[in-house]
């Protein structure tokens, strides 16, 4: 995204601790960000990559599980290749700065050892990213404010990173904030919603306000709806447990979902600084409706997958979930965004595991062309034009138009007129948390959320939570297939339909 700088320098030197060492978020996603960030050239040599956690292992023994464990995601995905996913001299550059710290969370030694650690480097500059699981968030947060960790110096600054999920629900995400903000200030924070580290999603905010003419279609009098669907193949995995007390809606809507609506409802920032920017998108997520429990039941549809064709178990099924689970892993949701740009504009949410296809996109539905012209030819209907952000796979943007097909007869036909990705820019391997790590290390907010905007989110969600807690049913949808029917009937009932996926 463009910035008030330009992205070029090396970030400053750093001590970057890794609370949760061991787990996936640093193996699978942080470490090999930080390799390529090196690979870069946009991390300073003074930069210091502290693991912390309980296991005792050694500084050398943490360096080499990393680089084990980068090597054989890499084989899993490219066997053929998987020897050039590290530049042997590049790591080994990069692994000299790795260090552990064996320490339980709740401990103050492991803090003493952490100011320790500091004070051995030559800068006085932190990052401490808690990629733990969310029960330490307030822990970590308070025992570091504690011990004296987030005293800024006017030539040392301390930040503290969160991994979502950032609360379960509007009371827990406040009372998070509130703890977060006893220890520290707003500037020090920096909540991640690795949406926000995508391309595609950044790209929505400058392709939306970079030409000029999409402003001038980009509401109510010409948008009929708008489609957020964020579908995906693969089932709960690993995750039964974690997945089972929090729901596909508490997962990807108030976050990832949320973060997708506002850069394409919000309006224009006066800037692209951090407080501008964030400033729209709490505005616009504020302005969601908050349905009463009727409406919130009447305008969402939960699905639960049940076992699918190829021997995919159904939900139920899955490692560490309860077997009478009624925990959803589909949703569906109306929204309606009371401003003045999109009064009486629905949009239309869905996200769900196990789908038919992996497809993020943003389908913008713009209102029909009047079909009198039409009344004495042999075109029956007319189609409404799409424009379709495509977040992930085959990123890009396609614009549904209605063309005639070429000879004597009158025969309309959907045809494309698109921009892949792919076809312009050549695109280095990314995790998508490059652009976090690196903003965070240079103290740019844009793509972090302030408290405002995940408080939001929730406040938004809340009636849905509320109302399923008192009642509703939880329909199911084979594995495999796009949620339950009564998704379908969420859009049929106000005339429309989903956009097919894939
Ligand atoms: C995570 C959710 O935040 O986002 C997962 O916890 C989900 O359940 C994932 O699979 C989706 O991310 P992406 O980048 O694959 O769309």
């Amino acid at each position: 995204m463009t910035r008030a700088k330009s992205k070029v320098d090396a970030a400053p030197p750093t001590t970057l601790f890794l609370f949760g060492a061991h787990g996936d978020l640093v193996k699978r996603l942080l470490m090999p960000a930080l390799y390529n960030l090196s690979r870069d050239g946009l991390l300073d040599n003074g930069l210091h990559i502290v693991g912390v956690d309980h296991n005792e292992v050694s500084d050398a023994d943490f360096a080499a599980k990393l680089h084990d464990f980068i090597i054989e995601q890499a084989r899993s995905k490219h066997p053929e290749g998987a020897d050039q996913a590290l530049d042997p001299a590049l790591w080994a550059k990069l692994a000299k700065r790795i260090s552990y710290i064996s320490g339980d969370f709740l401990d103050d030694g492991t803090y003493q050892a952490i100011g320790e650690r500091i004070a051995a480097n030559r800068t006085g500059n932190a990052v401490f990213y808690l990629a733990t699981s969310p029960r330490f968030f307030s822990e970590v947060a308070q025992r570091l404010g504690q011990a004296g960790l987030l005293q800024e110096q006017p030539d040392a600054f301390r930040r503290v990173v969160i991994e979502k999920p950032f609360g379960s629900d509007l009371p827990t995400a406040e009372a998070l904030n509130a703890c977060l903000l006893s220890v520290m200030n707003e500037k020090q924070i920096y909540r991640i919603d690795h949406y926000l580290g995508k391309e595609t999603v950044q790209n929505i905010l400058i392709s939306r306000f970079s030409n000029g003419i999409f402003e001038a279609f980009w509401n109510n009098h010409y948008i009929d709806h708008v489609q957020i669907t964020a579908a995906e193949t693969v089932g709960v995995e690993t995750r039964g447990n974690f997945y089972d007390s929090t729901g596909a809606l508490r997962d990807m809507v108030p976050n990832h979902l949320f973060q997708l609506l506002a850069m394409v409802a919000m309006e224009p920032p006066a800037a692209f600084g951090a407080d501008a920017v964030r400033g729209e998108k709490a505005k616009v997520v504020g302005a969601i409706r908050p349905w009463s429990k009727a409406d919130a039941l009447k305008n969402s549809v939960r699905g639960q997958y049940t076992a699918g064709e190829g021997d995919k178990p159904g939900y139920r099924q899955e490692p560490k979930v309860d077997p009478d689970s009624r925990t959803e892993t589909f949703v569906a949701l109306k929204v309606m965004i009371d401003n003045w740009r999109w009064v009486g504009v629905p949009f239309y949410l869905r996200t769900g595991k196990r789908m038919s296809v992996r497809d993020t996109e943003i389908a913008i539905c713009f209102k029909q062309a009047p079909y009198a012209q039409f009344r004495d030819t042999e075109v029956e209907r007319l189609q409404p034009n799409y424009l379709r952000i495509q977040i992930q796979p085959n990123e890009g943007m396609w614009f549904d138009l209605m063309a005639k097909r070429p000879g004597p007869a009158l025969v309309m036909e959907n045809v494309e007129l698109g921009f892949a990705y792919k076809d312009f820019f050549q695109m280095q391997p990314s995790t998508g948390y490059e652009t976090l790590i690196y903003d965070c290390l240079t103290g740019d907010q844009t793509l972090f959320q302030r408290a405002d905007n995940i408080e939001n989110g929730w406040r938004a969600v809340q009636p849905f939570l509320d109302a399923w807690r008192d009642g509703g049913k939880i329909d199911h949808y084979a594995a495999g297939e796009d949620g339950p029917e009564s998704a379908d009937e969420l859009l049929a009932r106000d005339g429309r339909a989903w956009h097919s996926l894939g």
